[in-house]
């Protein structure tokens, strides 16, 4: 650990991933642990700071000595963000969110019915809280991370992205089949604003969590 250089401060992070539901047993989710997030917010306290951890759908543990607030969909999970945010010095969005929620949703169980064709289901989009919160910060020098996984041409696809979100880094990770099958490539590019580029070589998510964070407080000042 680099030392207490978060004490003081206020972060949040969010982490996991939604699930949108059709009905109430069903729902449309994704394969986010919410590792790297956890990893985000137990290095945050270990380095001093209060940290607000906004948990989506995980199977983990609350960290000791964080906040935890658990959420299930993303429309919650912005709720969440936003009421955190408002006096938050860095915000890190590792959450993995939903583009799209069902357009309807069943209030009950929804029934095959003999010799029909099921229903298609209707897809809207959801809000994108880390464009959002980037173009209206809830205070003046926040600092705001997202992240993405790009399967080719990280670093352009990374930059497009990073402008688009309005975020000041972003950690970009390679997924796809140029890495190996089966190997768990974590090896990560965290991407400034200001054009700096981070290499953060393959390790624990520990490592790109302390990455992430030195990079913020180098621009907490
Ligand atoms: O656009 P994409 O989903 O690749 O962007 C990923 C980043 O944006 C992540 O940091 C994720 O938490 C955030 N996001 C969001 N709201 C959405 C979709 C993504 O905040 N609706």
């Amino acid at each position: 650990v680099t030392g207490p250089d978060l004490a003081g401060r206020h972060v949040v992070v969010s982490a996991g991933g939604t699930r949108e539901p059709l009905d109430p047993v069903r729902f449309l989710g994704n394969r986010s642990s919410g590792k790297q997030g956890y990893a985000l917010a137990r290095t945050a306290a270990a380095r001093g700071a209060r940290v607000t951890l906004i948990s989506a759908n995980t199977g983990l543990p609350d960290p000791a000595g964080v906040d935890v607030v658990r959420v299930g969909t993303a429309v919650q999970l912005r709720e969440a963000v936003l009421k955190a945010a408002a006096d938050a010095d860095a915000v890190v969005m590792a959450a993995a969110v939903a583009d799209f929620r069902p357009a309807a949703y069943a209030t009950g169980k929804i029934k095959k019915k003999d010799g029909q064709e099921p229903d298609p289901i209707v897809l809207v989009r959801n809000p994108d809280i880390l464009a959002e919160i980037s173009a209206d910060r809830a205070r003046p020098g926040q600092v705001i991370v997202g992240f993405a996984a790009e399967t080719d041409d990280v670093l352009a696809n990374g930059r497009t992205k990073l402008a688009r979100k309005g975020c000041d880094l972003l950690v970009v990770n390679e997924v796809g089949e140029r890495k190996t099958f089966g190997a768990e490539e974590n090896e990560a590019v965290v991407l400034g604003a200001d054009g700096s580029e981070t290499p953060v070589p393959h390790g624990p998510k520990e490592a790109l969590a302390d990455t992430v964070w030195d990079l913020v407080v180098r621009r907490l000042g």
